[in-house]
């Protein structure tokens, strides 16, 4: 039995993990840490609210004396880093809060996982620190390099993926000078429920019902390899079952696709969707089905991503040999029952367009004075 800290679990990520851990291991205790940024969104840990396994709290990564008391109070033994700035855009904008979180948070986060694991009043006792991490901080490969293994030299190009990379670092330096018992994984784009409107699967999808352009960055043939959430969630699993301490494990879809290919995909799913649905049809008079015409009408090239990486792509042999890792979502069905979460999920993703997700959270805790 394990006793987990899950980190920026009310995100798109953190959130499918959870779920997915209170189903795969219902004996274990699961405590959510999250600052509950513009990214985290307690809508989506609503089916854990009843789960007496199951604890949120608001707070930050950063906040050690707070990561302290959870770790003893809660005699938690695992922690999985998943908080963390995570727009590329936004690190482009406005690149301080990815500084502040994803290296000073996380450096906060191992100071406070040494303080009580190793030199305070849990050391001696199993534990695990598993970090997060991205397939960005191996940088950008041209159409004829190799996928990116956990021995590709680091070069990361964006604000973001640079915060991410002295993560990393901080993490390994964390287990070769102290001993903390870490684990790393390195994952790609995911997709599926609960990710936030601004990334670019449910960016397209929404788009579409509203009648809005398709942004397409560039000349839109750089290259991502998805991923179904829930296979992300099954591989830090087997990390954490099975993974060896200190080392770094490499996670994807083996499921490469042009930003343009996977925009004219969604398209053509839509379009499906809306032909044989009037009354969602009825429900968004601005999508293109309701004038007759075709998702991919809306496609709008517009000005590149500043330094832009070209494409990313991950050589899992390493945790299908050591963890038997393999994503088991295919592409079709995954993108489909993506489409469709959207689609009965208005409500959720309605509340993030208006901004009221986070008011009606704050307004049920604290009442409508300290909104
Ligand atoms: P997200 O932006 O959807 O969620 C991040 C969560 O972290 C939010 O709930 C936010 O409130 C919380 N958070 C931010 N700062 C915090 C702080 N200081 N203290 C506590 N909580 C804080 O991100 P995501 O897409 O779910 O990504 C989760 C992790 O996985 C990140 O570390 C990201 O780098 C990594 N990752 C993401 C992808 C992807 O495709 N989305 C792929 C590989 C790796
Ligand atoms: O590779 C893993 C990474 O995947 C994670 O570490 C990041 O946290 C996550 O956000 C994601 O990063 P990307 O930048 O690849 O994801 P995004 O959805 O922002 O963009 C996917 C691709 O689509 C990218 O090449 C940029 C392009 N794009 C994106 C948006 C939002 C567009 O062409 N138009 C858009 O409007």
């Amino acid at each position: 039995m394990s006793r987990l800290l899950v980190t920026g679990g009310a995100g798109f990520i953190g959130a499918n993990f959870v779920h997915y851990w209170l189903q795969q291991h219902p004996a274990d205790r699961v405590v959510v840490l999250d600052l509950l940024t513009y990214a985290g969104n307690m809508a989506s840990l609503a089916l854990a609210a009843g789960n007496l396994q199951y604890r949120f709290v608001k707070g930050d990564i950063g906040a050690q004396g707070l990561v302290e008391e959870l770790l003893v109070g809660e005699e938690l033994d695992t922690i999985v880093n998943f908080a963390a700035e995570s727009h590329v855009d936004r690190s482009i904008s406005g690149p301080d809060p990815f500084i502040d979180t994803n290296i000073v948070g996380t450096h906060k986060l191992l100071k406070a996982a040494k303080e009580i694991w190793l030199d305070g009043p849990m050391a001696g006792r199993a534990h695990r620190f598993h970090h997060v991490s991205t397939d960005e901080v191996y940088g950008s490969l041209t159409s004829e390099d190799p996928p990116f293994a956990e021995t590709t030299p680091y070069a990361p190009n964006s604000p973001y993926s640079a915060s991410k990379a002295a993560s990393d670092h901080l993490v390994r330096s964390y287990h070769h000078t102290y001993g903390l018992a870490v684990t790393t994984s390195n994952c790609s784009n995911n997709y599926g429920p609960f990710q936030f409107p601004e990334k670019l699967i449910p960016l397209v999808l929404i788009n579409i019902l509203h009648g809005k352009p398709l942004p397409i960055y560039g000349d839109g043939l750089n290259v991502r390899d998805w991923l179904y959430v829930d296979d992300h969630c099954r591989g830090i699993d087997l990390i954490l079952q099975n993974g060896k301490i200190g080392e770094v494990y490499n996670i994807g879809g083996n499921n490469e696709w042009t930003n343009i290919d996977i925009v004219k995909h969604l398209c053509g799913l839509m379009d499906e969707v809306l032909g044989a649905d009037a009354g969602l049809v009825a429900r968004f008079p601005q999508t293109p089905a309701a004038a007759g015409k075709r998702s991919d009408s809306l496609i709008s090239y517009v000005q590149d991503r500043a330094g832009h990486d070209r494409r990313y792509a991950i050589d899992a042999t390493k945790s299908r040999g050591e963890l038997g890792y393999l994503p088991e979502e295919s592409f079709q069905s995954g993108i489909r029952k993506t489409v469709a979460w959207y689609l009965n999920h208005e409500a959720w993703w309605q509340a993030v367009m208006d901004g009221s997700y986070h008011q009606e959270w704050l307004a049920q805790q604290y009442g409508d004075d300290e909104r």
